[in-house]
């Protein structure tokens, strides 16, 4: 297909999510390590976490996601030409977990592969899908977000424990036809600078854990929070802007926006710099705390399966993570 061919509408035909049952609350967690129920509410939202059991793997997690997504899109997991699993936390470092994701599907025909884009993935997964399905090169993806950051959390550590939890949210893009809702724009970008901001130091070829630095923790989340935070709130609003004005929308236009779900104040903060109203932003990380690449990813589908917004509404997804990475989607639902 010649760069001059018209582009073939894709749209998202189907959400679904899936959390782990066991919930952590704030107030267990201040029986393990010196914090307070108060401290994590006021600095972050966050009122309590779903934590996957020993033997519940992301692969688990985003197939349950998936199979939701792709019974409200109508999909036979046969007819699927593509799976992307966004996850930094995979269920081994080779094969892909979206491979996995394929077995249990029984998803034959799919190309499968993972990206690792930390909290960014999902919005990152939607743009090469879109992009794969727009050029003709597929007729429908199935692209997840699916973590287990219990796994690769410092559970004595208080600046990061209390942040993280599990799940998974995944959505199916199919090709639009004329009438249908459309994604009228993607936006992603990255800044390697800022790599020692938010990162998992251990476990990779730089640095593998052995039986000398087994009790260092190595394998676990570090951030320098407030840093962070600042570029965190920048960076979504300057990819939550171009998006929306690279689709001829104004902020009055948009039904909901359906921010990362790190911390209420950025939050807060992404509202107010892009004029939108408190109440058309989407907020779970009350229930869920920070999923990283799943975090949107259930929002979405929490949002669409609980009336956020209708069939024709327009909604702008914006994401944030490691690396640093951000992106960005409108859409017309
Ligand atoms: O998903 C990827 C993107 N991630 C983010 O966007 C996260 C961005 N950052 C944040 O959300 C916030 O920076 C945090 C929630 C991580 C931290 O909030 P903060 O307001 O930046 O707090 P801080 O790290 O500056 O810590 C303030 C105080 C410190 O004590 P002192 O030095 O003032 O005495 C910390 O030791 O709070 C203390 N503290 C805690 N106290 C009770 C840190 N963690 C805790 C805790 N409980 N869990």
């Amino acid at each position: 297909m010649t760069e001059t061919s018209p582009s073939i509408p894709v749209r998202i035909a189907g959400t679904g999510s899936y959390v782990p049952e066991k919930i952590l609350t704030n107030a267990e967690l201040a029986d393990r390590v010196d914090t307070s129920d108060e401290w994590i509410v006021t600095r972050t939202g966050i009122k309590q976490r779903h934590i996957a059991a020993d033997d519940e793997f992301t692969s688990h997690m985003a197939t349950h996601a998936a199979r939701r997504a792709l019974e409200q899109a109508g999909i036979a997991p046969e007819d699927l030409e593509l799976i992307i699993v966004a996850t930094i936390t995979p269920d081994t470092l080779t094969p892909a977990t979206a491979c996995y994701v394929q077995q249990n599907l029984g998803a034959v025909g799919a190309v499968a592969f993972d990206i690792s884009a930390a909290c960014s993935g999902f919005l990152y997964a939607m743009k090469i899908s879109k992009r794969l399905i727009s050029d003709g090169a597929f007729k429908n993806a199935l692209i997840i977000g699916a973590e287990k950051l219990s796994a690769f959390v410092n559970w004595e550590d208080r600046s990061t424990c209390v942040l993280f939890g599990d799940g998974a949210g995944a959505a199916v893009l199919t090709r639009a036809e004329p009438g249908q809702g459309e994604i009228l724009a993607t936006e992603m970008g990255s800044d390697g600078r800022l790599t020692h901001l938010l990162n998992i130091p251990g476990g990779g070829s730089a640095c593998p854990i052995t039986t000398q630095n087994a009790g260092e923790h190595l394998a676990t989340l570090a951030m320098l929070g407030k840093e962070v935070f600042k570029h965190a709130v920048t960076r979504m609003k300057e990819a939550a802007e171009k998006v929306i004005e690279r689709s001829d929308l104004k902020p009055e236009d948009i039904a909901c926006v359906i921010p990362h779900q790190a911390n209420l104040r950025i939050i807060d903060a992404i509202a107010d710099r892009l004029a939108v109203p408190n109440d058309r932003v989407f907020v779970n990380l009350d229930k869920y705390g920070n999923t990283s690449a799943a975090a949107v990813a259930i929002a979405l589908d929490e949002a669409n399966r609980t009336g956020a917004f209708k069939r024709g509404d327009h909604i702008v997804l914006v994401v944030f993570g490691a690396g640093l990475t951000w992106a960005a989607a409108a859409v017309r639902w």
